[in-house]
C-alpha cells in the first residue's frame, strides 16, 4: 500500500517540519519498523477524506447512506480486536515499585528488547503516518503534545476526530515550548510482497506498554478504541497522571459538565464513573421536566485535566476533542444529544449495519430493523437475536463523533483556562450497599470515597462482567504509577488549592429486592445534581449519617416526578452491617498497597470502622 495522493498536490511524504530531533526519531522508527512509507499529517479535511476514502476502497470502511448519515463510516474490528486489553497493558517503571501492585510490570531494559523484537519490521508493506496531535486546546498552558506514528489509517481518522492533530501542532513543537511525548503504534501485521491485506489487520499478541520516566508509549498488535487512539488512554491518563503528580496537577478519568439555574449561575461539576457506567450520558443530560429553565453544559465525557489556577482555584480542562462513546443504550430517549452529535461525520465501530446503509445498536430503538448484518457482518434478525441471543453491535461497539457538533457542548468548553470546578463525584455500577447520594465529610474523607469506590465490570475491558471490582476514582486501568502514591498525590491536593471541591458519591444503579432498578436514572439525575450544586454553594441541607451527609426527601426537588418518601429511604437506606462488610472489603485493596497507602486512608477506615 503507498500513501495517498492528495487533489492539493502536497506530496506527503515530505516532512512538515525541520525540527531535528522528531526528524531523527522519526527516521529511527522507520528503520525499526522498515514501512513502504511515511505519510506526514497535516489534519486537513482533504486528508481526511482521502484516508477515509482510501479505507472505502480497501474494504476497511463502509460509506454510510450520505442521505442518512451525512459523512459518516462503518468499520467491523476483528472479533478479537473489541476491547481495551488490560492483561497486557504494562506499566515499565524503572523500579517495579514505583507501577505499584495494581499495574503489570516489566523491566523497562527487557520489554525494550521485547518490543524492538515486535516492531522489527512490523510496518512492511504499510505506510508509517506521522500525527502529531495536541491534548487540549492547541495553546493552552494546561495542554499537552505528542506524536504518534502508526500503520493504522483508522487510527488516524479516528485521532483526527478526537483530538486536535496536524500542522497547527507541528508550530507548537517548533515552538519548542512543551515536551513531545513519542508515540510508537503497530497494528503488528506486516505485510509481504503482493500479499492481500485483511479488512482489519491486527496481531493476537498485544503489548500496551508505557515508559512514564521517559514519557513514551509504545502500542502493539491492537487497532481498537483506546488500545490504539494513544492520545486517549495511554497518554490522557497514564502518561499524564505521571506529569500531573509530578507537576501537581490531576489527571482524571473523569465527566466535566455545567449546571447552569435559570438565573444563569453556573457551577462545574467533574465526575468520575468506570467505563461504560453513564459518563457520557450524565455529561450531557437532559434536565426533566420540573427543571424548566435549567441547562446542563457538556465539556467532556471522559477525562479530565485539572489545575490550580495562580489563585488556587481548581480548573478543568478536557483534553479531547471528541467522544468515544459505548454505542448500546444509546438513543434519543437516554441521550439525545450524544445521538444529535453522532448523526454526522461520524465513525462507528462494530454497531450493526443495516439494508438501509444506516447503523442500528440495541437500544438505539424501541423496534429493532426487520434484519441487519451484526457487527460480525453475519445475517440478524431479531427471531435469530431471540433463538441464538445474538446481539447486533457488540457490547463495547463504539461511535468516534466531534464534540463540536453536540448541542450541550459549553461555550467555555475550549477556554485555554479551563472551567473552575466546584465539586467531584465518584460512583459505580453498584446493586447493593450504596445509596444514590451521599456526601463526603470533608476532602480527605472524599479520598476515601473514591480510593474506596467499586463497580460491577462492565464490556469496556476484557474480563468477567458484572462482577463488582474495587476501581479507585475509576482509575484502577488508568492510574500510570503506585495506587497508594496516586491516593497520597490526591491529599496532597488539598494544599495546593484555596479550597477543595465538595466530594461526592452517587449510585445510579442499586436495585430492590426484584432485582429491579430503584432509580429512573438519566434525565432525573438532575435532581441529585441540584443537590450537589447547592451543597457545594452552601445552601442545601442535608442529614448527618455514619457514611456522610445525605439528603433528606425534603432536600431533594422532586417537581415533576412522583417518587414516593418510602421509596426513596429505601434507596437511600444505609445499611449498617452491609457498610460492615463493605469496609472489609476495602481492606483487601489497602492490604495490596499498604507500604504506600497514605496514613489518612488508614486513619479515615479507622474513623468510618468506629461510626459503623
Ligand atoms: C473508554 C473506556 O473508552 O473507559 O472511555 O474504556
Ligand atoms: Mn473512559
Amino acid at each position: 500500500m503507498s500513501t495517498v495522493k492528495l487533489k492539493s498536490g502536497r506530496d506527503a511524504t515530505q516532512p512538515l517540519t525541520a525540527n531535528e530531533h522528531l526528524l531523527k526519531w522519526v527516521e529511527k522508527m522507520a528503520e525499526l519498523t522498515t514501512p513502504d512509507d511515511i505519510h506526514w499529517i497535516d489534519g486537513s479535511q482533504e486528508e481526511y477524506q482521502a484516508l477515509c476514502d482510501m479505507m472505502v476502497d480497501s474494504g476497511t470502511f463502509i460509506k454510510l447512506n450520505e442521505e442518512l448519515w451525512p459523512g459518516c463510516y462503518y468499520a467491523r474490528s476483528d472479533a478479537s480486536d473489541v476491547a481495551r486489553v488490560e492483561d497486557r497493558t504494562y506499566i515499565c517503571s524503572l523500579s517495579k515499585d514505583n507501577a505499584g501492585p495494581t499495574n503489570n510490570w516489566v523491566n523497562p531494559f527487557e520489554m525494550r528488547k521485547k518490543l524492538k523484537d515486535l516492531f522489527r519490521g512490523s510496518m512492511k508493506g504499510r505506510t508509517m503516518y506521522v500525527l502529531p496531535f495536541s491534548m487540549g486546546p492547541i495553546g493552552s498552558p494546561m495542554s499537552q503534545i505528542g506524536v504518534q506514528l502508526t500503520d493504522s489509517a483508522y487510527a488516524v481518522v479516528n485521532m483526527r476526530i478526537m483530538a486536535r492533530i496536524g500542522t497547527a501542532v507541528i508550530q507548537e513543537i517548533e515552538k519548542d515550548a512543551k515536551r513531545v511525548v513519542p508515540c510508537l503504534h503497530s497494528v503488528g501485521a506486516p505485510l509481504a510482497a503482493r500479499q492481500k491485506d485483511v479488512l482489519w489487520p491486527c496481531n493476537e499478541d498485544k503489548y500496551i506498554v508505557h515508559f512514564p520516566e521517559t514519557r513514551e508509549i509504545w502500542s502493539y498488535g491492537s487497532g481498537y478504541g483506546g488500545n490504539a487512539l494513544l492520545g486517549k488512554k495511554c497518554f490522557a491518563l497514564r502518561i499524564a497522571s505521571n506529569i500531573a503528580r509530578d507537576e501537581g496537577w490531576m489527571a482524571e478519568h473523569m465527566l466535566i459538565l455545567g449546571v447552569e439555574d435559570p438565573k444563569g449561575e453556573k457551577t462545574y461539576v467533574a465526575a468520575a464513573f468506570p467505563s461504560a457506567c453513564g459518563k457520557t450520558n450524565f455529561s450531557m443530560l437532559v434536565p426533566p421536566a420540573g427543571f424548566e429553565g435549567w441547562k446542563v453544559w457538556t465539556v467532556g465525557d471522559d477525562i479530565a485535566w485539572i489545575k490550580p489556577d495562580e489563585t488556587g482555584q481548581l480548573r478543568a480542562i478536557n483534553p479531547e476533542a471528541g467522544f468515544f462513546g459505548v454505542a448500546p443504550g444509546t438513543s434519543n430517549h437516554t441521550n439525545p444529544n450524544a445521538m444529535a452529535a453522532l448523526a454526522k461525520n461520524t465513525i462507528f465501530t462494530n454497531v450493526a449495519l443495516t439494508p438501509e446503509g444506516g447503523v442500528w445498536w440495541e437500544g438505539m430503538t424501541d423496534q429493532p430493523p426487520a434484519e441487519c448484518l451484526d457487527w460480525k457482518g453475519n445475517k440478524w434478525t431479531p427471531a435469530i437475536a431471540k433463538e441464538t441471543g445474538a446481539k447486533a453491535a457488540h457490547p463495547n461497539s463504539r461511535f468516534t463523533a466531534p464534540a463540536s457538533q453536540c448541542p450541550t457542548i459549553d461555550p467555555a468548553w475550549e477556554d485555554p483556562a479551563g472551567v473552575p470546578i466546584s465539586a467531584m463525584l465518584f460512583g459505580g455500577r453498584r446493586a447493593t450497599t450504596m445509596p444514590l447520594v451521599y456526601q463526603a465529610f470533608n476532602w480527605t474523607a472524599g479520598v476515601y470515597a473514591g480510593a474506596t469506590m467499586g463497580s460491577e465490570m462492565t464490556a469496556a475491558a476484557a474480563g468477567t462482567i458484572g462482577q463488582v471490582r474495587s476501581d479507585p476514582m475509576a482509575m484502577l486501568p488508568f492510574c500510570g504509577y503506585h495506587m497508594g502514591d496516586y491516593f497520597r498525590h490526591w491529599i496532597k491536593m488539598q494544599r495546593l488549592v484555596s479550597s477543595t471541591p465538595r466530594v461526592f458519591h452517587v449510585n445510579w444503579f442499586r436495585k430492590d429486592a426484584d432485582g429491579k432498578f430503584m432509580w429512573p436514572g438519566f434525565g432525573e439525575n438532575m435532581r441529585v445534581l441540584k443537590w450537589v450544586v447547592d451543597r457545594s454553594r452552601g445552601r442545601a441541607l442535608g442529614q448527618e449519617t455514619p457514611i456522610g451527609w445525605m439528603p433528606r426527601y425534603e432536600d431533594i426537588e422532586w417537581n415533576g416526578l412522583s417518587y414516593p418518601k418510602e421509596k426513596f429511604n429505601q434507596l437511600q437506606h444505609f445499611d449498617r452491617a452491609e457498610w460492615k462488610k463493605e469496609v472489609m472489603n476495602h481492606e483487601e485493596l489497602f492490604i495490596k498497597l499498604h507500604d504506600h497507602l497514605p496514613p489518612e486512608m488508614v486513619y479515615e477506615r479507622e474513623l468510618l470502622i468506629c461510626r459503623l
